[in-house]
Order: structure tokens, then sequence, then C-alpha cells
């Protein structure tokens, strides 16, 4: 079962609590904390809990639970360490349609207690569906870490000023200007307590943007080879300021999920012989979209400048004098290399390395194969995989041993990751009877013997 994180407001909400051990105590302190009116049934209450409920003047029923109890309450906890009493409340709480929770009952609750992390009023709550609440917790930590103390009071600065705000700027820039000041030397002060010469500075920004109006901007994004880890903080920083993201075939969807959810997706696809939208088209998009005040990412599979005709998309923005930022990605040659265990150099077999495109005209020559010959090179080469027996041929003709090792890695980085080794005699052959997908990429060179002992994934 998953949850959907929701939040309830519980001030002055009738809620009961049936149990009077620990676990009812930290059921308690939440819900008190969340200002439910409570009342707490059990024939014994622990001494903590009942100078709690003393404290927050909660009411106690000292007896064993009733089904009647439970009528027109909001919430009712059941946390008793008899699993026959709290089924029974949880029965009678789904009869009468009231919520439920139920402690380590997941089956029995409609209602969970997510891991918290309170900066009143920013609140953070971590849940992983009942399944694993050490994980939460863990989670919760690695938050509580990293989120800042006083976040609390920037959240309350904010507040105060968004009605101003609304009246000073147009609908679509107050967004935007938002995500400015929270990123912004402002939000610093704020949270270091200088609130004076936050506000003064506050005041300078909203002043410029009043100014200024509206100024879209483009992000043009590496989204690396596939594995969604393998994302910059910057790029995903970027991708979730956006309020378009044009993205490639090779940007998986788990990337894809990381955008604001409110953006508009806009697929453009680009297989080799699926051109969903012609490049002059995407390179018009961005100028449009940025044109109208819009935060455009533009997500590429891998660098966008290695191989992804990037350098193309942002010309026209330069000339258009439209902002725009390059964030790089991992490339598939390093991606699939280091997935594949392949070292593109090492001091025993390359001394250099070289990114090539295979996707030639059929008969083309395009390359000078004799320069791409050196045994202490290792040979990269991108969309191969149509042109493989004519790359193949072409190497051995210019003077490379027909022995010299091949890999030709299929979704590299992925978990349908598949590494197909051989020989520029034989890789051909061996992939020829077997089922292959694109994307692939070939490596060419000493290095790949690595593999076999390097492999990790
Ligand atoms: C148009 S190029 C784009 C390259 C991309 N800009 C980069 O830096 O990786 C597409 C080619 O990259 C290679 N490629 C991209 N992702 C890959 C992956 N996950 N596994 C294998 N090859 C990949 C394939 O050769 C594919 O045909």
């Amino acid at each position: 079962m998953r949850y959907l994180p929701l939040l309830f407001d519980l001030r002055g909400k009738p809620c009961l609590l049936v149990g009077g051990g620990e676990v009812a105590l930290r059921k308690a302190k939440f819900l008190l904390k969340a200002g439910a009116a409570l009342s707490v049934v059990a024939p014994d209450i622990c001494p903590d809990l009942e100078a709690l409920l003393q404290r927050f003047d909660a009411a106690v029923l000292r007896q064993a639970f009733e089904a009647e109890l439970v009528a027109k309450q909001q919430l009712v906890v059941a946390a008793t360490n008899d699993k026959a009493v709290n089924e029974l409340v949880a029965n009678r709480c789904r009869e009468l349609g009231v919520l439920v929770n139920t402690v380590d009952a997941p089956d029995h609750c409609d209602v969970i207690f997510p891991a918290i992390v309170d900066r009143d009023p920013v609140l953070v709550a971590v849940s992983s569906s009942a399944t694993a609440p050490v994980l939460a917790r863990k989670i919760r930590a690695d938050i509580e870490s990293s989120t800042p103390a006083n976040i609390g009071a920037l959240a309350a600065f904010i507040d105060q000023r968004r009605a101003l705000v609304r009246r000073e700027l147009d609908e679509s820039a107050v967004r935007l200007f938002w995500e400015s000041v929270v990123e912004s030397e402002v939000a610093e002060r704020v949270m270091a307590g200088h609130l004076d010469s936050a506000e003064q500075l506050f005041e300078e920004k909203l002043r410029a943007a009043c100014e200024q109006g509206q100024c879209g901007e483009v992000y043009l994004i590496g989204a690396g080879p596939g594995d969604p880890d393998l994302l910059t903080f910057k790029a995903l920083r970027l991708l979730q300021r956006a309020d378009v993201v044009l993205y490639d075939r090779l940007v998986s969807d788990a990337i894809i999920a990381m955008a604001r959810r409110d953006a508009d997706l806009v697929y453009v696809g680009k297989a080799r012989s699926d051109h969903s939208v012609p490049q002059p088209q995407i390179n018009q998009m961005l100028l449009d979209y940025a044109s109208q005040g819009k935060k455009v990412a533009r997500l590429k599979g891998g660098d966008p400048f290695v191989f992804g005709r990037g350098g193309e998309e942002i010309a026209g923005l330069s000339a258009a004098k439209i902002p725009f930022q390059v964030v790089p990605g991992i490339t598939a040659a390093n991606g699939c290399a280091c997935y594949a265990g392949i070292p593109l150099t090492h001091r025993d077999y390359a001394h250099s390395v070289r990114f090539i495109t295979g996707h030639l005209k059929a008969e083309a020559n395009e390359h000078d194969w004799k320069q791409l010959v050196d045994p202490a090179q290792t040979l990269v080469i991108y969309m191969g995989l149509l042109g493989l027996e004519n790359i193949c041929k072409q190497l051995v003709a210019h003077g490379a041993a027909p022995e010299l090792p091949v890999a030709l890695i299929e979704r590299g980085t992925t978990a349908s990751q598949q590494i197909h080794i051989g020989t520029l005699a034989s890789i051909a052959d061996i992939i020829a009877n077997r089922d292959v997908h694109a994307p692939t990429l070939l490596i060419v060179g000493n290095v790949v013997q690595l593999h076999d002992s390097l492999r990790w994934c």
C-alpha cells in the first residue's frame, strides 16, 4: 500500500488515543503538538504520559476501551500493547468511517505518522509507507542535518511579504522572484537573524524585479547516460526551476519525473531515424518559450556538447541575447566505461582516448582511419551499431590488429545494461545473433581486456 502525504489540521479536533504505555506517550506528544483536542483511554497510564496529559489539560478515561468512544472522533490511534484490542479499535473505526492509526499494523491504518523534520512552520515528513520505519528515520536524519536550523524564520519572512509581492509583480513573475529570493543573500541574512539588512536587500530586489519585468532563460542540461543518480546537483536544481522541459529520447523517465509537477513536459524525440521534432524547430521552441519569459530546461542525454548538437541549440539564443546556462553531463563514454569496468586510459594499455561518431553515410569514408589506428589509444564510437561491420573492416584495413578487443555496451549505466565482448574480427558476428537494443556504444582498444577483472555491475 502507498500512502499519499496529506497534511491535516488537527487543531481543536477531537482525537482519541487508546493506550497508556510508552508507545501511546510518543503518539500523544505528536497529537498534542498538532493541537488536537485529545482524550486518552486506558486502564493504566504510565507516569510520563500522565504528566504530559496534565500539562495539556487533556481528558483521561481510566477504563478499558469501549466501542462507543469512537463516535464523533476525527482520528483514533490504537496504541495499546494488546494486538486484539488494537484490532477491535480499528474495526470499530472502520465501521463508523473514522480515520484510524494502529501501531505496528499497517493493514489497520488509514493514517500513518511520518518521521518529521520540524522547522516550524516548515515541516518535512518522511514516510516509507509503513514498510521500513528505520529507513524513514535515516532519511529524516539526513534531511535534519542538511536543513538550516533557522529555515522557519525564512518561511515566516516570506509569508509576511507575499501579499506585497503579489501586488507589485505580474502573476507570472511572482514565483521566479521568490525563487531568486530563497537562493539569495536575503535568505542567508534572514536565517542568520540579520533582519534589518535582509529587509533592505529584499526591497532592493523587489524594486529591481519591478523595473526589469520578467526575463526568460534556457538551461541546456546534460542528463547523463541513463542512471538518474548520475545527474549533477546543478542539473537537478535548474531542472526543478523550469516552467517547460524539452527532453530527448535518451533522457530517462526517472529524470523527467524530477521536474516540477506543474512544468510543461515536451518530448522532442531525436532517435536516429525519428526526429519527432526537427532540429530547427527545437531551436525555435527554445527561443519562443524563453521570449515568453519562461525558464526552459533543455534536457539532453549525456553531455550536451558531445555529439549532442548543444552548440546549435544555444547559437540562436546567443544571437537573440536570451540568457542561457549550459550544465555538463556525464557523457556516454564515461558512464558506459565506468559501469563496464573498462578504464578509458590505463598506463599499461592506453595513453589517449578519442571519441568519434559512427553515424556515417553508408559508403562514406569520413574518418581518417589511419589516424584512428593506434594500439595505445582507446577509441570510443558513438552511434556505431549500424555501421559496426564497416567500422571494424576499415580499422583492420588501415592497420589495426583483427584481434584488438571491442566492447559493445548496450543501454549503459541503466538496469538493463548489457555488455558484448569480442574483437574487431568477431564482434559483428557475435551480436548478429543477439537481440541488441539502442543506445549502444563501442569501445575499441586494449583496455577492453580489463573488463574481465574490473567488472563490478
Ligand atoms: C546523439 S548521441 C548523444 C550523445 C550524448 N550527448 C552523450 O554525451 O552521451 C547518442 C549516442 O550516444 C550513445 N549513448 C548515449 N547513451 C548511451 C547509453 N546509456 N548506453 C550506450 N550508449 C549510449 C549511443 O551511441 C547513442 O547512439
